[in-house]
């Protein structure tokens, strides 16, 4: 398994899995845009044939006082699942937004029933649900928005 930098070539196969893996789904101008407005921080994961198994998109955003990354969408596919390859695109996203954005903090959306995706954010790298936002899905599931403090090397 090979992970990496996610470049314009990779945007079929990453809309691919976050087409199998999830309903939420977004325009491939919205995929390019990240990629071209952040390039350091979405990643893939790869097979040995170089087909997408698994993919991070993430931006950086501006609030009135910090400055932080944001996940858009992971997922890893079925057939590659439980082998860390979800924790390690998390950490290089939010390694790439500490050394590039000097990120505070990472945010994240994430469906009240996603015990698989909550155990990941939560138990494994350390985020907490700071709030829950009513009705934030398109078929009116809650989520919890999610953070972790990054810490900023001196
Ligand atoms: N149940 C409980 N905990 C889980 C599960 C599960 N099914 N899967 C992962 N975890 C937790 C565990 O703590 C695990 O550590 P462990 O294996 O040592 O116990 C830890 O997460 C790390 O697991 P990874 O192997 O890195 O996770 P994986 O590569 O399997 O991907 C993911 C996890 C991305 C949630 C995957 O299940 C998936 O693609 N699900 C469908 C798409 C999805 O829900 N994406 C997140 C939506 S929210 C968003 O995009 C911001």
């Amino acid at each position: 398994m090979n992970i990496r930098l996610a470049r314009a070539e990779d945007l079929v196969g990453m809309q691919q899995a976050n087409l199998f893996n999830l309903p939420e789904n977004y325009h491939i101008r919205l995929w390019l845009y990240h990629l071209i407005t952040w390039p350091q921080l979405s990643f893939v994961a790869e097979d040995a044939k170089g087909r997408i198994v698994g993919y991070v998109l993430a931006k950086m955003c501006d609030d009135a006082t910090k400055v932080h990354g944001h996940i858009n969408s992971i997922s890893v596919m079925r057939s590659h699942r439980r082998l860390g390859l979800a924790k390690k695109l998390m950490e290089l996203s939010q390694e790439a937004m500490i050394s590039v954005y000097k990120a505070n903090y990472v945010s994240l959306h994430v469906r009240e029933t996603n015990k698989a995706a909550i155990g990941l954010y939560r138990d494994t790298l350390g985020f907490e649900a700071v709030e829950v936002e009513k009705g934030y899905y398109a078929d009116g599931e809650n989520a919890y928005m999610m953070r972790l403090n990054l810490k900023i090397e001196s």
